[in-house]
């Protein structure tokens, strides 16, 4: 692993992630119940009075809570924040009424408008990209069993050092994303490169808070993909390697067994690995 390559600033990722989060139009629920915002944020404050309590909090830490919270908005690290911390909570309670494939959390780094890509497809790349070359493949098919013909695998993740296009400055926009569409059968192929564990960025507001608490702030090295068809419940969901650093001890706790896969050497120093997709009905 290479852990000497710098991190992107979190001012970079952070406000990217920001500005990718908005321009997604994500914010906002809708309309709410009354009730529903008063139960859910009153067992949120009851958890902080009671961590308070329990813990006997002084003034200097309540405001030195505070003026990191004001940090984590100020270099728009909300969407890195809790996307690490939060977010696969919400998911596993989302996951409770979901069948097919295991989902996973978007995460704070998803472009939407990849180009769209044949089935059998080399994910766009800079010329002397670095890293091992990766091949994964597999079949998108329903709960039935059948073959989900021109289903489309959105997929996106960092590079050999851990970095994402859009989110780190040193690498081509749109680099190592793209919606893969598959063929007649589902299938598809798909030709990149090994990404390598990612670190939560060090120099911002979340990275001081995983380092005062002595937490490490690394992820498994992880595929992201969302899996769509028409007709179909679309999957968010991410793919991890087999016997990879922090595969046990994710920051983000966004692994899941069901989710690993496990590349064998193929030819000339090149790796390959299946996985099929079951969608289930919309
Ligand atoms: C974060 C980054 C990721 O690449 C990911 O998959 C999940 C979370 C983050 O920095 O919060
Ligand atoms: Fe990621």
């Amino acid at each position: 692993m290479d852990t000497t390559h710098p991190s992107p600033t979190a001012a970079g990722s952070g406000a990217s992630a920001t500005q990718a989060f908005l321009a997604r139009q994500e914010g906002g629920a809708g309309e709410v119940s009354r009730e529903r915002v008063a139960t859910v944020v009153q067992a949120v404050l009851d958890g902080v009075h009671e961590a308070i309590r329990t813990h006997e909090v002084t003034y200097r830490e309540f405001t030195a809570a505070k003026q990191w919270l004001i940090e984590v908005g100020e270099s728009g690290e909300w969407p890195l924040l809790l996307d690490v911390f939060v977010e696969h909570e919400v998911e596993e309670v989302a996951a409770r009424k979901q069948h097919g494939t295991k989902g996973s959390i978007l995460g704070p780094y998803y472009l939407p408008g990849a180009p769209k890509l044949p089935s059998v497809t080399t994910l766009p790349m800079r010329e002397d990209e670095p890293g091992t070359r990766f091949v994964f493949a597999g079949q998108v098919r329903d709960t039935t069993g059948r073959p989900v013909p021109g289903a489309e695998l959105d997929i996106w993740h960092a590079d050999h050092a851990g970095y994402y296009s859009g989110f780190a400055p040193h690498i081509p926009e749109g680099n190592l994303r793209g919606v893969v569409v598959a063929d007649g059968q589902g299938r598809f192929e798909i030709s990149t490169v090994q990404p390598a564990p990612y670190q939560i960025p060090t120099d911002g507001p979340t990275g001081k808070l995983i380092e005062a608490a002595g937490w490490h702030p690394w992820r498994p090295a992880h595929l992201h993909l969302i899996v769509r068809a028409p007709g179909c419940r679309p999957i968010t969901t991410q793919l991890y390697f087999a016997g990879g650093d922090w595969l046990d001890s994710d920051v983000a706790q966004a692994t899941k067994p069901e989710l690993v896969l496990d590349p064998q050497p193929v030819s000339d120093g090149c790796v390959r690995a299946e996985y099929d997709f079951v969608l289930e009905p919309a």
